[in-house]
């Protein structure tokens, strides 16, 4: 959602400042905004338009070090350019971005309006240019102003000032909402998410939760214990499309390689198991382990239930998923031989952390499955396993998604191997596993005919996804691929519940996607078939290579990676096949109308 950006160095501030912007756009936004300091005093420019556009707007700012930026998602009144930010106090000395809620706005603009100051914006984040302008009047130091103002302060915040009148510094504080500076030569760089980094400096700090960083050309200062700096693996190449038209799609193409990554060094096919270090269990603790349960919000998620699946099957260990903010709001019960994973490609949706810290409070045992590194829910738990799927760009989730199910099986697997799987089955499926980045390849290769059935998509009005058991978390994540790049609706469904309703809607007009694992349930997948087709229903059937599907009009083939493990090349179809619909219809596939690649507000 929200994203900041800032520099103070040596060079022009201004272009800095934009690429940062720009390269934060995934993320979602509605307005954007950049002060910079100039000769004691700010120049402002922000309005309701693309980065783009506000770069035309500050075509004549120029001859600035130091400046701060802003993307911002309407949350306290609509996009307009005065609630856009930065936002300045009445003197126009003080310039702040803000990403998260300030819960107490209400009353600190009542105070502030009684004290004689006027708002002039419907945001929460305006207050905090008067509270910190009215501390710094006081005397003192930036940071002195900022830590009192912060003190009435309650909410989440990930910080940026500016003071008109000390351009050498930046004053930036992190409280739920994350930060990270970057170190360069002799200049610095701050950002809410390192794609507005990388391309300048590999060497960054990550505030902590509750730090303040005074920030200088030439390093910052923080009351925390001094740290080296962390050396991020992305690389700039990571945030450019290298010839695919559109993130997802490149991302969709990186997926054999990603897969790779994340099982990389965790695989002992000898011994049929894998290893995850980062959870920091021991066999035994393993051993002890009574339910598993994943916690995510919508791919995450259905992500999760695939792993819970795997679970299930291979360690015998009863696993369910579940949407953290249900399971946050309904007062869970904590079980204390639960092994709960919060699961997250950005690390910082809000309801996720706040289920991760809900569960730290009730002493509940919580691992990470987190794609970004140094993320807010990275650092919440002090286990995890990391999901090295590359930053993802796409609003949609593809690749992250596939190495989520991947970390699931590790996990499964390492599970099912301290109680009764036996060798030859761990092989079987440590072996499965490592075949699967190139079997994910081979259907890859099968692009261009699945890109020739969107069309039959493109002209839908509604679309069912039908799957069972294994096929279940499939349908659920092919129906959301679907519906939040196309916009077409798609709803998903267990097979065995179409004839307790949704049959009726089923007609020549409406296609439906089922998926046929090669299983036990194959049979009863062929009969779904017919029970639409006597309808007169259009359906694309999804399975493995080998299996006889009569009566599909359509059928797409994934090779078998075993029935515990096809879910995650089922689910590559899937994407396709959303991908191309979305492009049929012209939509704009990477930034899905009212949709943000990070939640970070409930
Ligand atoms: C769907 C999608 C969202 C995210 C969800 C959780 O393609 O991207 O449903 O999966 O917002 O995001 P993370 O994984 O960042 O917690």
């Amino acid at each position: 959602m929200c994203g900041i950006v800032g520099y103070l160095g040596r060079r022009p501030a201004l272009p800095i400042l934009l690429e940062g912007l720009r390269r934060l756009e995934y993320r979602g936004y509605d307005s954007a905004g950049v002060a910079l300091a100039r000769d004691g005093r700010l120049l402002v420019r922000k309005a309701a338009v693309r980065v783009a556009e506000l770069t035309r707007l500050t075509a004549n700012l120029a001859g600035s070090t130091t400046g701060i930026a802003h993307t911002r998602w309407a949350t306290h009144g609509p996009a307009t350019a005065t609630n856009a930010h930065p936002h300045t106090d009445t003197g126009r000395r003080i310039a702040v971005v803000h990403n998260g809620i300030i819960e107490n706005a209400t009353e600190l603009r009542a105070t502030l309006s009684a004290s004689g100051v006027r708002l002039v914006s419907d945001t929460d984040s305006e207050v905090l240019a008067h509270l910190i302008a009215a501390a710094a009047a006081r005397g003192g130091t930036l940071t002195e102003a900022v830590r009192t103002a912060l003190a009435d302060v309650e909410g989440t915040y990930g910080l940026l000032v500016l003071d008109a009148e000390r351009p050498d510094v930046l004053v930036a504080a992190r409280h739920g909402s994350p930060l990270v500076l970057g170190l360069g030569d002799r200049e610095m760089f701050v950002a809410s998410d390192l794609a507005a980094l990388v391309r300048h400096t590999q060497q960054v700090i990550y505030l902590e939760d509750g730090e303040l960083a005074t920030i200088r050309a030439d390093g910052y200062e923080t009351r925390g214990a001094d740290r080296p700096p962390t050396v991020v693996e992305d690389v700039p190449g990571d945030y450019e499309l290298g010839g695919h038209p559109d993130f997802m799609a490149k991302e969709i193409a990186e997926q054999p390689e990603a897969a790779q990554r994340v099982l990389r060094g965790r695989l002992d096919e000898r011994l049929g198991t894998a290893r995850l270090d980062g959870l920091r269990l021991t066999a035994r603790e393993l051993r002890g382990i009574r339910r598993v349960k994943f916690l995510g919000c919508g791919s995450a998620y259905y992500a999760g239930q695939v792993g819970a699946g795997l679970v299930e099957e291979l360690a015998r260990v009863p696993a369910d998923a579940e949407p953290a903010a249900e399971f946050r709001y309904r007062n869970p019960v904590v079980d204390p031989d639960c092994l709960y994973i919060a699961v997250s490609q950005s690390g910082e949706t809000a309801d996720t952390l706040a289920t991760v810290e809900e569960l730290q409070r009730k002493g509940g045992r919580v691992a990470g499955a987190v794609n970004v590194v140094g993320s807010a829910i990275a650092r919440e738990c002090d286990s995890g396993v990391f999901l090295h799927a590359g930053p993802e760009i796409s609003v949609a989730s593809t690749k992250a998604f596939t190495n989520m199910t991947l970390a699931f099986a590790l996990l499964a697997l390492t599970l099912g191997r301290v109680r009764d799987l036996s060798l030859g089955e761990g092989r079987r499926i440590a072996r499965a596993l490592a075949e699967l980045p190139e079997r994910i390849g081979q259907v890859l290769a099968e692009e261009d005919r699945i890109a020739s059935l969107a069309g039959r998509f493109a002209d839908a009005q509604h679309v069912f996804y039908l799957g069972r058991v294994r096929g279940w978390p499939v349908a659920r994540e092919g129906a959301q691929k679907l519906k939040e790049i196309s916009y077409v609706h798609a709803e998903a469904y267990q097979s065995s519940e179409l004839k307790h309703g949704p049959l009726a809607l089923v007609d020549a007009a409406m296609p439906s996607v089922v998926l046929i694992p090669d299983d036990e349930l194959a049979v009863k997948n062929l009969g779904t078939i017919e029970q639409i087709r006597a309808r007169g229903g259009p359906v694309v059937a999804v399975t493995t290579t080998g299996l006889a599907v009569p009566g599909a009009e359509e059928v797409v083939r994934v090779p078998t990676a075993g029935p515990e493990l096809d879910p995650v090349l089922l689910t590559i179809p899937l994407q396709l096949l959303a991908y191309h619909t979305a492009r049929k219809l012209g939509r704009d596939i990477d930034k899905p109308r009212n949709l943000a690649k990070s939640v970070t507000v409930e």
